[in-house]
């Protein structure tokens, strides 16, 4: 991976920040342990999923001595929420669950999750923390146009933005020339939306002839999809603004599981006094879930450690990353940004590319705009990779040409595998209004 030079924000006041970011490691395992065991006997107790997949692997929340011992219990994945649909995985009574969401996935039943009031609290705090280590600060305005609805992002963010003590701006997504005029007219001073997003609000900004480094914002925490450093430096240029990494996902809480700390911008603390983070290798048969040591890439797995209406033990994210020492919060590991999900993983010709590989290299060929496409095709017996990549407004035709094999021969080289690009007009790609879909599948089944 290149490494890009990063301009850096400032760090909260030590004092600002919760007990928790400040634990030691000893402190912190304590703590994680009294709640895991909590959470085990908990799930065990009032989920019959999790009864019945606890007895047939022999294991008892009485077996959890200590935090390794998650080892002994089963994975949990996104069919096991699937087959309870929709409320079968919650463990508390419906009158205690003040919240609902779902994911709509692009097939089949939702997956359905559930809130009590402390979950939403604990999730609000956990919120306001992620925006302050992102450098949003109480007092600060902050325009979210994270979705609004079933989806976590949009009232996720709201609630937290709320209780960090700033004025929530809930715009939610779509209506692309309103956003501009409103973030011009309210100016605020942090943006919360999907990074693909941002590059549609960029082409709007140019739209409306308003220099979107004139703006006030000073931050975009950008999450709910994968996104590159190259990515990075393309939206704190042409926003001059710092643009950080918040990560989440529905099952395990929503957005606010991990969050990347402005000073240093090196991938994302998990919060792990709610979260227990482990990486097992995404490859094996038994699909028990075999850990892999701190440093190795794999598949992350999360459990949570307070949740009441929705615990969730070892869940299966499909998201591939590494798990790195704490820096900015010493005693909270990080985890490296996310290269991709193994649903979303190509594999041609027996090599794995994923749509971030491919994202690093339009966006550091000069003449492309960060706006591509990938397309699989079938080409007689064997698939095939096509980029489709938008050039600049300002590339000349010759350009455009030598920019295509610059792609083609830097893919070769850094991924492995040849692929096909067609450069498009500026303009003409579809864009995102929250999270993009990068691939078309058009393979012959
Ligand atoms: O996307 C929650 C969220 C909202 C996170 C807003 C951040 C900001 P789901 O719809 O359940 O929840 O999708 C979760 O999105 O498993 C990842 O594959 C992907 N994802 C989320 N954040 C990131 C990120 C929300 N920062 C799925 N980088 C996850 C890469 C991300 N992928």
């Amino acid at each position: 991976m290149t490494t890009v030079a990063r301009r850096l924000g400032d760090a909260p006041a030590p004092e600002s920040l919760d007990p928790a970011e400040r634990m030691s490691v000893d402190e912190l395992r304590d703590l994680q342990l009294q709640r895991l065991q909590w959470t085990l006997r908990h799930a065990y107790a009032n989920v019959p999923h999790y009864t019945r997949a606890f007895d047939a692997h022999s294991v008892h929340p009485d077996d959890c001595r200590e935090l390794s011992d998650i080892a002994k219990f089963p994975t949990t994945n996104k069919a096991d929420l699937r087959d309870n649909y929709p409320f079968g995985m919650f463990a508390v009574p419906q009158d205690q669950v003040r919240r609902i969401h779902a994911s709509s996935g692009t097939t089949g039943r939702p997956t359905v999750v559930g809130y009590t009031a402390k979950d939403i609290d604990d999730w609000a705090g956990l919120i306001a923390r992620s925006i302050r280590a992102a450098g949003g600060r109480p007092g600060h305005k902050i325009h979210n146009a994270y979705g609004y609805g079933l989806f976590t992002g949009g009232l996720g963010a709201h609630y937290g933005i709320e209780k960090l003590g700033a004025t929530a701006i809930p715009v939610s997504g779509g209506m692309t020339p309103r956003q501009v005029q409103l973030i011009t007219d309210f100016a605020p001073d942090v943006i919360m939306l999907t990074p693909s997003y941002m590059l549609t609000l960029l082409d709007e900004f140019a739209r409306q002839g308003i220099d979107p480094t004139s703006t006030s914002l000073k931050v975009g925490i950008f999450g709910a999809e994968p996104w590159t450093e190259q990515m990075r430096s393309e939206i704190e240029e042409r926003m001059d603004m710092h643009a950080v990494d918040i990560y989440g996902l529905s099952e395990v809480m929503g957005p606010g599981v991990s969050q990347e700390c402005v000073e240093t911008k090196d991938g994302l603390h998990i919060w792990e006094d709610h979260f227990l983070p482990e990486v097992v290798d995404p490859l094996e048969a038994d699909g028990r879930g075999r850990a892999l040591p701190d440093g190795e890439e794999g598949e992350l797995l999360f459990t949570s450690l307070t949740k009441e209406a929705l615990p969730i033990i070892r869940y299966r994210t499909r998201d591939l990353t590494t798990l790195l020492p704490g820096t900015a919060r010493p005693s909270m590991r990080r985890m490296a940004k996310i290269t991709g999900r193994s649903d979303d993983m190509i594999i041609l010709r027996g090599v794995n590319v994923f749509p971030t590989q491919i994202e690093e290299i339009v966006l550091r060929t000069p003449g492309f705009a960060p706006h591509f496409q990938l397309e699989l095709t079938t080409q007689g017996r064997m698939d095939a990779l096509s980029v489709r990549v938008e050039a600049r407004a300002d590339t000349p035709a010759q350009r455009r040409e030598t920019a295509a094999a610059e792609l083609v021969r830097a893919v070769k080289e850094s991924v492995g595998v040849s692929v096909a690009c067609e450069v498009v007009d500026p303009d003409t790609l579809e864009r995102s209004v929250g999270k993009l879909q990068r691939l078309l599948d058009r393979r012959e089944r």
